[in-house]
């Protein structure tokens, strides 16, 4: 019920799949785009800082934006400032920011509901949580060759678990053709980031009818 986590032994993976979705949309700069001006920021999974960068390209200005993530290679990478720690122990007294974001993170979790009350308990009277997550019916017409593995913190699920601590939730979902894949090489090369082995995603590309395009499917969600 959770993704493995191979960000520590094989960081490539994680890399890869920053750049084998071409054509989706920017989900760092529509997150970047909802931070306050002037706000404390937490960033909880942040892993090489695609958050920190994307606000630093964007026009919003928090006055501190901290990443947070298990893995000592990850954060290796990030600009900073950034803390190793776990999403389930937050290190920060209560009430310590103005915003907490999961972006893609909580589907490493067995169980997300220890994180939510974390990241409540760390956001100020009225602050704002803002995830985002995959559904499990994204990537349907890859469907004969690889489903995304359930979490528990599926795009389907989330936002009732999300519900369960917060009191006013919003759920923008998405929905559609995004992610062009051109050629087998571009297939193997997707399977891979979403945790195929490289042999078997090698094998499962030939059998993909391309030029491809992939529906993706999840939701931001927006908490207070
Ligand atoms: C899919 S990556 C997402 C990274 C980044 N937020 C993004 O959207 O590209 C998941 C990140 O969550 C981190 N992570 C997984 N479980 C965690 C936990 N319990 N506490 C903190 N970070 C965790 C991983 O190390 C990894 O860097």
């Amino acid at each position: 019920m959770a993704i493995p986590r191979d960000y520590d032994d094989n960081p490539d993976r994680y890399r890869r799949g920053m750049t084998a979705s071409p054509g989706a949309p920017d989900l760092y700069a529509a997150l970047a785009a909802e931070l306050p001006d002037g706000g404390a920021v937490l960033d909880v999974g942040c892993a090489e800082g695609v958050l920190s960068r994307a606000v630093a390209a964007g026009s919003h200005r928090p006055r501190l934006l901290v990443g947070l993530d298990r893995s000592a290679t990850m954060l290796r990478a990030h600009p900073g400032p950034a803390v190793r720690a776990c999403a389930t122990a937050l290190p920060f007294a209560d009430g310590a920011f103005d915003v907490v974001v999961a972006a893609n993170s909580f589907c490493h979790l067995t169980d997300p509901r220890p994180a939510l009350r974390e990241a409540r308990r760390v956001l100020a009277e009225g602050g704002l949580f803002l995830a985002a997550t995959i559904a499990h019916s994204d990537s349907p017409e890859l469907a004969p060759v690889w489903k995304p593995p359930r979490t528990a913190f599926d795009a389907e699920d989330a936002p009732g678990l999300v519900r369960a601590v917060f009191d006013r939730v919003e759920v923008r979902p998405w929905d559609a053709p995004m992610v062009h894949l051109p050629d087998p090489p571009a297939v193997r090369n997707y399977l891979v980031a979403r945790l195929m082995p490289p042999a078997e995603a090698e094998i499962s590309a030939r059998w993909v009818e391309v030029p491809l395009t992939v529906t993706k499917r999840g939701a931001l969600i927006l908490a207070r």
